[in-house]
């Protein structure tokens, strides 16, 4: 009996060390980490964009400029040819449409500051949230109210292991550690 015996241990010897293996690579990825979450967090934009003007006031859907949020693992943001498709006509005297009109005709492209930021060795899927009918401001708050965006969760573990938890969605480590 010995050869079966070996066969049955060494896959669950292996599955032991890689497990060991991403813990230590998630805890080295960890320590070089600064940003540690704390909210809440309003960075100051390069162009003062108000979601509280455009949600709020003009009754735009989030998918107008975050498509990408209900198909795919990254929300995104809508490129300047979208602002520009309405700023070429609304608000074309307001300094702030002045400055996104400039960097339109030097073809350039804005670099927004992230808000909601997770490190590097963990894989978040924002179609998958969609798909189990989670609304955006549960984990954004209302964004439409806000006019600089602001975070207003920790991302910490904790924070998704126990949703997931309590809504039966799976909690194994490669589901989000690579
Ligand atoms: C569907 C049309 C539409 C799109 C797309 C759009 N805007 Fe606007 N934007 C508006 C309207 C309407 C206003 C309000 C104008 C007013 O009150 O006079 C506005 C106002 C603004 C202002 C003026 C400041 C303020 O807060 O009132 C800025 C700056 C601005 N938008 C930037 C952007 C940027 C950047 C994008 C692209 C990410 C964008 N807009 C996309 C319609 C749009
Ligand atoms: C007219 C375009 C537009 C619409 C509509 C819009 N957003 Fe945004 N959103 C932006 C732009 C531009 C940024 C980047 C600048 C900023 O953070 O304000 C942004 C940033 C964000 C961020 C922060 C992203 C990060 O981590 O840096 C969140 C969260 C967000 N939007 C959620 C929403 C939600 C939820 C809705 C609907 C209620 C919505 N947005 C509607 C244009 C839009
Ligand atoms: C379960 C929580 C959760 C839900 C629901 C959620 N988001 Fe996010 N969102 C996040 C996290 C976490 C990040 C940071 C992701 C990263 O850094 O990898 C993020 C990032 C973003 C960003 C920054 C750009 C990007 O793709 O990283 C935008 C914009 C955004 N979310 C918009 C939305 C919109 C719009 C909705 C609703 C359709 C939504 N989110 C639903 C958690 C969520
Ligand atoms: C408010 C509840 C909630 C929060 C907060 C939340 N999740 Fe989720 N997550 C879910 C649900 C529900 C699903 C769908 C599970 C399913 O399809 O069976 C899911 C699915 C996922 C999936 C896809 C799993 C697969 O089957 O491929 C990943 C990856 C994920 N979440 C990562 C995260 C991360 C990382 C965070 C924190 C930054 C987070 N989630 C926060 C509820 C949540
Ligand atoms: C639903 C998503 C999710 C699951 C499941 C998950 N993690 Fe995490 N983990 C995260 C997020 C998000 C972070 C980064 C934020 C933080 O450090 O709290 C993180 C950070 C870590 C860290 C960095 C140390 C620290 O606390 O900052 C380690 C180590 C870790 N995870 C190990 C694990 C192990 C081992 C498991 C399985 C028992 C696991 N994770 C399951 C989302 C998850």
């Amino acid at each position: 009996m010995g050869p079966p015996t070996r066969l049955t241990r060494s896959p669950r010897r292996r599955t032991w060390i890689s497990l060991g293996v991403l813990c230590a690579a998630v805890a080295v990825a960890a320590l070089s980490l600064s940003s540690a979450a704390k909210t809440p967090y309003a960075p100051e934009q390069p162009i003062d964009f108000s979601h509280r003007v455009h949600v709020g006031d003009d009754q735009l859907d989030c998918a107008v400029c975050h498509s990408a949020a209900r198909r795919s693992a990254f929300a995104g943001i809508a490129p300047l040819e979208r602002c520009i498709g309405c700023h070429k006509y609304v608000a074309t005297g307001h300094p702030e449409v002045l400055k996104l009109r400039r960097l339109w005709d030097a073809r350039k492209t804005i670099s927004w500051v992230k808000v909601y930021e997770l490190p590097a060795f963990v894989r978040f899927n924002h179609e998958a949230h969609s798909l189990a009918q989670i609304p955006c401001d549960t984990c954004h708050g209302d964004v439409g109210s806000m006019h600089r965006v602001r975070r207003v969760v920790d991302l910490t573990m904790g924070w998704c292991v126990q949703c997931h938890r309590d809504r039966g969605a799976p909690d194994d480590c490669v589901i989000c550690h690579h």
